[in-house]
């Protein structure tokens, strides 16, 4: 790196220059531009002249717990010293509501991933002692500052964050109430420039490797019956999606944990008018804007028996009802999350597969009808369920075009012992590896107004989105 144009940039910064004007003076992207700050101040802060924060707020204004599976904060929130700078930081809603729903007070809670503090700041607020380890020193003094605000509570938590390694927890095994931590995701942004245990500078499979030992120490840590929260999002490849919220949770479930809820948080920092728009469609990629917040449960009383897939076709899902409900005059989707309302989800969802990704040859198939018509080449086939065989998948493969798209419909299923069960998870963990289907996008499909103001906030939440997993034949 260039001293002297680092020196500048820093300057730039100070003087509170926007990143795409730095960027096109220096001719620079806004990974270099991080690195130069990262390395100045110890932190990937967006904002290294922000001298004091917060608001005269300890709580955010008419708070609701969440109750659906689809979880969507319009604004970051900024109640007490909570802010933005530090790069991709979790909003405060996050661990508020996980800490409400999972912990009681005067319990211990951990985050191993502390950053700049947020789970810090709220257990301080709601009254949960709290352990916090960053590898990143000058993260863990940028929490102790997040954390000098006063607070009248009766009962003084015991707050603590120190240097560590999410890797190689020096805490007693069975001693914490709840694990509620943000990894980064893989190498997409970089938090040091040379601590070697920083997993934010490794690719994919590396950084796998290392969340493999995340896991199992979050398994011995935590208390039986107790829960261990992660937030994770997909990554982007060579126009691929990587789907590392579904290779993460593997490796939490490969580590003992079950899932009780698979929680979508809507992302709202992607742009999708004007340039993204158009890219969209003309590259034929869509805008990631989720990410994956996976509860993990420590059960008392193992069960290792898997649940047999469902054979039994979902309601409304016929395919002539299907091809009927096709209009070709939507307004195509750009993000990977679609909200539709409840009752025309499904005809707005396959119109828009049919637009994006066929002229006009598709197929639409579901468990019943899983042979395709014969001879006879698609660019397009939707499975409208999971209910598929991996073993008619070649079949179904022969009537695809090259480059031709499969999309499979899956649905998350709240098991009778309250844990989920997820199709999506399943298939992609099936077709991972085929040598000619390269998974391309998962998207959500949401429903809007979908959440419950009559249901009880303590039971399992309402599941209120699908998945389309989309698959390019190669
Ligand atoms: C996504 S950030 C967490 C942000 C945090 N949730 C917040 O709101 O400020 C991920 C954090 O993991 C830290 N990290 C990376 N590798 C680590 C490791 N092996 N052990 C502990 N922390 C690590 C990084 O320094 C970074 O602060």
């Amino acid at each position: 790196m260039n001293p002297a144009i680092a020196k500048q940039i820093i300057e730039d910064k100070l003087n509170g220059m926007h990143d795409s004007i730095i960027g096109n003076k220096y001719n620079v992207n806004l990974k270099f531009i991080e690195k130069v700050i990262t390395e100045h101040t110890g932190v990937n802060i967006s904002n290294p002249s922000l001298k004091k924060t917060g608001s005269k707020n300890l709580s955010p204004k008419n708070f609701e717990l969440e109750k659906s599976t689809v979880w969507s904060f319009k604004s970051r929130g900024n109640w007490a010293t909570h802010n933005g700078n530090y790069r991709g930081n979790w909003s405060p809603y996050i661990p508020r509501n996980i800490i409400l729903r999972y912990s009681n007070e005067g319990d211990v809670v951990l985050d191993y991933f502390c950053g700049a503090g947020t789970t810090a700041i709220e257990c301080k607020l709601l009254n949960r002692n709290f352990k916090g380890f960053d590898i990143n020193r000058s993260a863990i003094e940028l929490t102790k500052k997040n954390l000098e605000f006063g607070c009248s509570a009766l009962f003084k938590p015991c707050i603590t964050a120190d240097v560590g390694d999410a890797r190689y927890l020096n805490i007693e095994s069975d001693s914490i109430d709840l694990i509620c931590a943000h990894p980064p995701y893989s190498n997409i942004i970089n938090y040091t420039t040379d601590s070697p245990g920083d997993l934010s500078g490794l690719e994919v499979n590396s950084f796998l490797e290392e969340m493999d030992k995340v896991a199992k120490e979050s398994f011995r840590v935590i208390k039986k019956d107790k829960y261990c929260v992660i937030l994770i999002g997909d990554m982007r490849k060579n126009k691929n999606v990587v789907p590392l919220g579904f290779l993460v949770a593997e490796k939490f479930i490969s580590n003992g944990f079950v899932i009780e809820e698979m929680i979508i948080k809507r992302q709202h920092n992607c742009k999708t008018t004007g340039f993204w728009y158009k890219n969209s469609i003309k590259y034929n990629f869509l805008l990631l804007a989720h990410e994956y917040l996976l509860v993990f449960k420590k059960q008392g009383k193992r069960n290792n028996k898997k649940p047999a897939l469902d054979k039994d076709m979902p309601s409304g899902y016929s395919v002539k009802a299907i091809k009927k409900l096709i209009n070709k005059d939507i307004c195509l989707e750009a993000k990977t999350v679609w909200v539709f309302s409840q009752q025309n989800w499904l005809g707005d969802a396959v119109s828009n597969l049919v637009m994006r990704y066929s002229g006009n040859s598709y197929n639409i198939i579901n468990g019943s009808n899983l042979k395709p018509v014969k001879n006879k080449k698609h660019n397009l086939i939707i499975l409208s369920d999971q209910n598929y065989l991996k073993e008619d998948m070649d079949s179904l493969l022969q009537a695809l075009d090259h480059d031709g798209i499969l999309a499979v419909f899956c649905e998350d299923k709240r098991l009778k012992n309250g844990l989920i069960y997820s199709p999506a998870m399943e298939t992609e963990k099936s077709l991972r590896g085929h040598k000619n289907l390269k998974i391309k996008e998962i998207i959500v499909v949401a429903h809007n107004g979908g959440r419950n103001k009559d249901l009880p906030t303590n039971d399992f939440l309402e599941i209120n989105h699908k998945y389309i997993l989309i698959y390019k034949k190669t």
